[in-house]
């Protein structure tokens, strides 16, 4: 059902907290599901996405007992699972279907991972071809390219493996896979992604390095259960600091937003900008975080490339709309991951900030925006896409006209309760 953004005032100010990261929040249970105990987790996401991977975990014997944002989660190990007997569902999750495929690989079952209509478009082939050098017996259509994916479970043993792509979900299916596998398996990233995987893989006991851009596991570990706390994900941050940054007169505080180094590429563009804000590191094992704060800002235009895109590739739908308020050109390169993300995101980017009359080119690995530009109301498609629901939301607050949302349950994905957080700094 499609909704009307009208937003009567449009500064932001006043102090929250964002939902848990998502990408911590998964892991989190899937480690609780491997390791044999009890893992507590607090912070946890109550997202689309991660509720996906616990209705995945319960399918497989696991329990799972969840009180707001706590979870406990009881399991017997790896070992303790036992065979579903319905389809995994993974709904719109590339995180769940990803790494549950390097998981399920070695289970000694048969299982049947699918999700929604995106998930069906979405390449897996980055983790079905890693795993069958390992051995895993994966098929599907278009030789296991695509979900619906059958896995009967074999032992699996160590490879050395260099992504093909920049990508923390191939990684972590590979490093899931490599626990139980025989022998020491060594992957290479060309480029750095998000290390999510390695910090909590550490922190529940496992043996695990890395040399330069080369992590090394050995096969046969096991974990054990551990408390975690999940930061808030500076990925939903990210739409609350835009907005900040485009209307006047705005100043806000995000507490306890993660700040690994690994996805922090956001603040970077934004102090490149000229954006005026703090960040105030809190003192914290395991993955970092801080308080940030953010004022309204006169923003130029810049370059956005190589290394950098890994460590904002979520971000880059809000990076636009900013750029449209930037003084002078912003060039996006070597995003054409973003073709395969829940929806291509170059074209649905371009094509909606298009609509509000922004001066927005696609390329094939980016895009170019030239700013500053009004904006206007139009009417807006999310592609059943939680961050361009997000980016239509920020967008209507700079807006001179009133604009309309088509489907904006799908933020819950990520950020559920986002329009309330959004009403609740509108002054
Ligand atoms: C994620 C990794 C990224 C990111 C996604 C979450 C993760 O995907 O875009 O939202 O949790 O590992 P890729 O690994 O495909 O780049």
């Amino acid at each position: 059902m499609s909704t009307i953004l009208k937003f009567e005032k449009s500064s932001l100010k006043g102090t929250l907290t964002v939902p848990g990261d998502k990408s911590i929040s998964h892991r989190s249970i899937m480690f609780g599901a491997i390791a044999s105990g009890t893992t507590t987790v607090e912070g946890f996401l109550l997202g689309a996405d991660c509720l996906s991977t616990i209705a995945c975990f319960r399918k497989l014997g696991v329990e799972i007992d969840l009180r707001g944002s706590q979870v406990t989660i009881n399991s017997k190990g790896i070992g303790g699972w036992k065979e579903p007997d319905e389809v995994l569902d993974t709904g719109n999750s590339g995180t769940t279907t990803r790494l549950m495929l390097g998981l399920l690989a070695s289970t000694p079952f048969h299982t049947v991972v699918a999700g929604d209509e995106s998930i069906a478009k979405r390449p897996m082939k980055r983790i079905v071809d890693p795993l069958r050098l390992m051995g895993a017996d994966i098929r599907g259509r278009s030789n296991g390219q695509f979900t619906p994916l059958a896995i009967q479970g074999t032992r699996l043993k160590a490879i050395d493996y260099t992504l093909p792509v920049a990508s923390a979900q191939v990684k972590s299916a590979i490093l899931l896979a490599a626990l139980h596998a025989e022998g020491r398996t060594t992957i290479e990233e060309p480029v750095a992604t998000r290390d999510h995987t390695e910090i909590m893989l550490r922190h529940f006991g496992a043996d695990i390095n890395r040399h330069e851009n080369i992590i090394e596991v050995a096969g046969g570990q096991s974990l054990s259960a551990r408390h975690v706390k999940v930061p808030g994900d500076i990925s939903s941050a990210a739409f609350l600091i835009g907005a900040a940054l485009i209307t006047p007169g705005s100043e806000i505080r995000l507490e306890n937003v993660g700040t690994n180094p690994t996805r922090t590429g956001i603040l970077d563009v934004i102090s490149q900008m000229g954006a005026d804000f703090d960040i105030e590191e809190k003192e914290t094992e395991g993955e970092r975080s801080a308080d940030l704060v953010i004022r309204s800002s006169q923003l130029k235009g810049i370059e956005i490339s190589g290394a950098l895109i890994p460590r904002l590739i979520d971000e880059i739908p809000i990076i636009a709309l900013i750029a449209t308020q930037c003084n002078g050109v912003t060039v996006i390169k070597d995003a054409e991951e973003l073709r395969v993300k829940e929806t291509d995101r170059i074209t649905a980017v371009v094509d909606e900030l298009s609509k509000m009359g922004a001066d927005i080119t696609a390329t094939d690995d980016g895009m170019v925006i030239h700013g500053p530009t009004a904006l206007n109301g139009a009417d807006m498609k999310t592609y059943g896409d939680h961050r361009l629901g997000m980016m239509a939301a920020v967008a209507a607050l700079a807006a001179s006209g009133p604009v309309t949302i088509d489907d904006p349950d799908c933020i819950a994905v990520s950020y559920p309760g986002f329009f309330e957080h959004v009403n609740s700094l509108l002054v």
